[in-house]
């Protein structure tokens, strides 16, 4: 039988990277088209040494129509895994435009192209974003949806256009996967995330602390009404998440509609756990200074996977120990090459 071609936006970053290797053990081919605005094209070399094939790479922005149509033309897929967008919170406060065009272009360009060759089966990278500031905790599918900030309202657009187009045309499949906070990194050591810049995001940042990179990493909120006073996120293990998406397109196969699941361990952990787990990993001090809180962040966000774990048979099983040690090995191997 020919393996199923699985088209991933966004395949060269950091999820999608992950996302690839996970599609090619489970013996899909996979096409990736990315801008590398964010991301860089040594990722398909490390893609191929990790699953030994490499994916076919195509370097085109999104919202060039002529070139998404040709990836279509030349090659026909199952199904779409739709994750080029950017990502950073605060630059999307300060510049949303730039988001708007990004994010909502893309996806519109995406989705008329996918529509005119009848590839109609989609998996969408929303975010936990979509819930604002939760009433309550664990965070479920059917909870109110907010944006706080243009990034976020972005995710909710796009979820929202894609109920619009299912109610219109009932042959599409459609799901949208809420990811809560993704880190750590494949066990190869050969893939991870590398931001450039300041890291908005935490398990980044520490590393960079622990790597001597940075003098010392600032704990945005000491105040907060938890445990120990710093936010608590649901940190989940890239490959789980990765696999998540392999879970989602099993799912599209069988079951015509549109539907959200949240990807998330399940489990809340504080950015305080989280540095002194990290700091048992490397055997290093990760010093830390609390500083105000972040406009726009929320106190806590945890997830109830359950939906995800009954209809995709999905569920994460790496812990916040396997989280750090992949991320250490990573960041070493990295630095230790670029040094
Ligand atoms: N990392 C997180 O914490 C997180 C959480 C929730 C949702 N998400 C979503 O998951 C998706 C992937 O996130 P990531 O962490 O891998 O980010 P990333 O920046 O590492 O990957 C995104 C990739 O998309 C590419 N890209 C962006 N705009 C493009 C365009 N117009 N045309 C072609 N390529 C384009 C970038 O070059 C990059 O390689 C994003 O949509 C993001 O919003 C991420």
């Amino acid at each position: 039988m020919m393996a199923k071609s699985i088209l991933v936006t966004g395949g060269a970053g950091y999820i999608g990277s992950h996302t690839c290797v996970s599609l090619r053990n489970a013996g899909y081919e996979v096409v990736i088209v990315d801008n590398l605005c964010n991301s860089d094209a040594s990722v398909i070399d490390r893609v191929e040494a990790i699953t030994g094939k490499r994916p076919v790479f195509l370097q085109f922005d999104m919202c060039e129509r002529d070139e998404l149509r040709k990836v279509f033309q030349r090659h026909s897929f199952a199904a779409v895994i739709h994750l080029a967008g950017l990502k950073a919170v605060n630059e999307s406060v300060s510049q949303p435009l730039k988001y708007y065009r990004n994010n909502i272009e893309a996806s519109t360009m995406l989705l008329e192209t996918m529509d005119e060759f009848g590839v109609r089966n989609l998996v969408f990278s929303s975010s936990a974003n979509v819930y604002g500031v939760p009433d309550s905790l664990p965070v479920q599918e059917h909870f109110p949806r907010y944006a706080t900030n243009p990034y976020g309202r972005t995710k909710l657009i796009i979820e929202d256009l894609l109920t619009d187009l299912h109610s219109a045309d009932s042959r599409w499949r459609i799901a949208l996967l809420r990811y809560f906070n993704p880190v750590g990194a494949h066990e190869s050591g050969r893939i991870g995330e590398n931001p450039s810049g300041e890291p908005g995001n935490l398990m980044p940042y520490i590393s960079r602390v622990a790597l001597g990179k940075l003098p010392y990493l600032h704990v945005y909120g000491g105040d907060y009404p938890t445990e120990d006073g710093t936010g608590v996120r649901d940190f989940i293990h890239v490959m789980d998440l990765a696999e998540g998406h392999v879970s989602a397109l099993q799912w599209l196969e069988m079951s015509p509609g549109i539907a959200a699941f949240n990807l998330g361990s399940g489990e809340g952990h504080s950015v305080l756990e989280m540095i002194a787990a990290y700091e048992d990993v490397c055997g290093r001090k990760i010093p830390y200074r609390i500083v105000a809180r972040r406009p726009g962040d929320i106190p806590a966000s945890f997830a109830d996977p359950s939906l995800a774990q009954r209809e995709l048979g999905w569920k994460a099983s790496r812990s916040l120990h396997c989280m750090c040690v992949d991320e250490w090995r990573w960041q070493t191997v990295h630095s230790a090459q670029n040094a």
